[in-house]
Order: C-alpha cells, then structure tokens, then sequence
C-alpha cells in the first residue's frame, strides 16, 4: 500500500529561546498530526547556526550546515514557516537560511528546497498585528521561488498572552484560525501529490 504521510517541516526565524513564532509553528505542526499522517520534522535555524551567506564562502563549498538544511526540506512535502516581524519584514535569520537554500549544488535541479513545495505561513509578535506585514514579505520571496504558498495565513497579535504552560492556544478562535494554515497545508500537499 503506497504511504500516504505527508512530511512537513517547521522553521522558526527566531532564533530566540521562548520564541513566539517558534511556539506557533509547533502548535500548528502538532495540530496537523491529529488524525492526519503527517510527520514533523522541525528545522532549528538556532541548532544549524548558518554562517551568514557570502558566494565568497559559497565558492570554498556549501557549509555542512546548509547542506543539512537543504538535505531536509528538500526531504519535505511542505514547510511551515513562522517568521517574527522586524521593522516591518521578514526576520534576517529566515531571509538568510532561503539564500542559503536557493543555491543549487552541482547536477541539483534548480529551487530543489522550494519548488512545487508547499507552505503555510505564520508570524507573532507582542504588537497588535502579530507581524502580518511581515508576512506578505514571506510570501514574495516564497513565491519568487517557486513555492505554491497557501493562500491561508495567520498572523498572531498579544503573542506574550497567547500560550499556556503547554504550548497551547488559550484563545479558541485563535487557535482555530492557526490550525486552518495547517489544514490548507495538508489540503494544497495532497492535492499536489493527486497531480503527480
Ligand atoms: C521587533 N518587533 C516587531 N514587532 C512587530 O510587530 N513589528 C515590527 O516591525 C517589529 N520590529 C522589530 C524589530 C526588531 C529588530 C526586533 C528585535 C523586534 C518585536 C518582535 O515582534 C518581538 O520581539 C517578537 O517577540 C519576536 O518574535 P519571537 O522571537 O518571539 O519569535
């Protein structure tokens, strides 16, 4: 019988320990699993410690690190992105690991870590808007590299409030507007996976 388990990974741009956005992403990775085959594979930006990007660098040979990187969410069916708003934009940690990512090794089909992938899109902040324009940053550059971005989002204001001591969401509507990117994750993946 073919194995229908979708394999999602999570990445957090913050690098941060007590991460909202970090929090968020595995809320929602940990609600796609409730009656769905999907396994989560969560890629810490904090324990692959990128070198920042530079073709100078890239010239000597990619990082182990970046090769992890690449090697895991090329191994993805779809990827769960939550990224913190910084003056407005994607944080410079996320924006750093996709340059890393989008640069091809030798004979490596091109956007291998992006294209025909799937992603959903969370951000959090303390402030009111929860880091929405940020997203829209996300989603161009995502795009930009082939990914099929969902059109679900969810963007998480008064973040500070929002979990209890389990990583729960406390707000109920929240919560089922945060579990929605996940299912719309889940929905657009199988879809895609029905085409090929
Ligand atoms: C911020 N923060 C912030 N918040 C926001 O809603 N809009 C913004 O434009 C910014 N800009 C910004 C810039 C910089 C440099 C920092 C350090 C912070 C606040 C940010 O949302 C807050 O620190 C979050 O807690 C960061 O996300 P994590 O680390 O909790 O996931």
């Amino acid at each position: 019988m073919a194995d229908n388990t979708l394999k999602v990974a999570i990445i957090s741009g913050s690098l941060r320990k007590g991460s909202y956005n970090t929090a968020l992403a595995r809320f929602v990775a940990k609600s796609m699993s409730n009656g769905h085959p999907v396994e989560i594979d969560e890629i810490s930006l904090n324990d692959l410690d990128l070198p920042m990007f530079s073709e100078d660098l890239e010239a000597d040979g990619l990082p182990a690190s970046v090769i992890e990187l690449k090697d895991r969410m090329i191994s993805a069916d779809a990827i769960l992105f939550a990224s913190p708003e910084y003056n407005g934009s994607i944080s410079g940690a996320l924006k750093n690991a996709i340059d890393w990512a989008s640069r091809p090794r030798e004979g490596e089909a091109s956007l291998a870590c992006f294209k025909g992938k799937t992603a959903g899109l969370l951000a959090a902040s303390p402030g009111a808007i929860g880091g929405l324009r940020g997203i829209r940053h996300v989603r161009q550059i995502l795009t930009q590299l082939h990914m099929v971005v969902v059109p679900a989002e969810f963007a998480l204001g008064v973040a500070h409030q929002a979990f209890d001591d389990n990583g729960d969401m406390t707000d109920e509507r929240a919560a089922t507007m945060a579990k929605g990117v996940g299912l719309a994750v889940i929905e657009m993946t199988n879809a895609l996976k029905n085409t090929k």
